[in-house]
């Protein structure tokens, strides 16, 4: 499932992320990265432990933890701290996979990378190119959102960033371990969880077709988590 998560950082938020960052001390993408990787990649990216990333970081996670619909979607155990890369002109990401498996850097932990997600921090209309493009089952996915927005795709599809030809793109990127491993799984149980909220809305407050059907969710759950 690839799904939009609107305003996860609100303008003022965006605002503030970025003069931090701005000010980061960003080295060369490529110093970071495996063997294909560094084949495909030409960005900057800001060291994982330097004060801007780990600052940023956790605004980002605190405003995560507090969105249901990112919540609902990813059902996660391990968010990956958040890193930042920017394209400038001529930068790109040719097609790749994300990596599996990484290290958490703050318990030492490997975790799987069940999804991935973008957070776009530059608004569309001041670079042109970068647009982040997820192929999947059903084709290419072309990816250019609001300063603010974040994207959410499995960890598993093929995808890219187009060159930017002009400006610049700056976001920030990480991973999430979620509870439940499979996407088909996760994304029943986000379709479920959406529909008992627009019926819930619609009816009395004990209504037992909705007690029902939360059970139900819950129960799918408890038989898919992992934890
Ligand atoms: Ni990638």
């Amino acid at each position: 499932m690839m799904l939009q998560i609107p305003k996860v950082l609100t303008k003022a938020q965006v605002a503030e992320c970025r003069a931090i960052l701005d000010a980061g001390p960003w080295v060369d993408g490529n110093l970071t990265s495996g063997f294909q990787a560094a084949r495909a990649k030409t960005n900057e990216q800001l060291p994982q432990d330097c004060d801007a990333a780990l600052r940023v970081g956790e605004a980002i996670l605190q405003a995560l933890e507090a969105n249901p619909l990112f919540v609902s979607a990813a059902l996660p155990q391990v968010i990956l701290p958040p890193m930042f890369n920017r394209y400038g002109e001529g930068m790109g990401f040719k097609d790749h996979v994300d990596n599996a498996i990484r290290r958490d850097p703050v318990s030492g932990r490997r975790l799987r990378t069940d999804l991935s997600a973008t957070l776009f921090l530059e608004e569309p209309e001041n670079y042109d190119g970068g647009e982040l493009v997820v192929n999947d089952l059903y084709g290419d996915h072309v990816v250019k959102l609001s300063a603010g927005d974040m994207i959410l795709y499995p960890s598993s599809s093929l995808h890219h960033v187009t060159p930017v030809t002009r400006g610049r793109r700056t976001a920030s990127f990480f991973w999430i371990q979620s509870l439940v491993r499979d996407d088909a799984k996760r994304t029943m149980l986000l379709e479920m969880d959406v529909a008992i909220q627009r019926l819930a809305r619609k009816v009395e407050a004990d209504d037992e077709g909705v007690l029902s059907l939360t059970g139900v969710y819950h129960n799918l759950l408890r038989q898919w988590a992992e934890v």
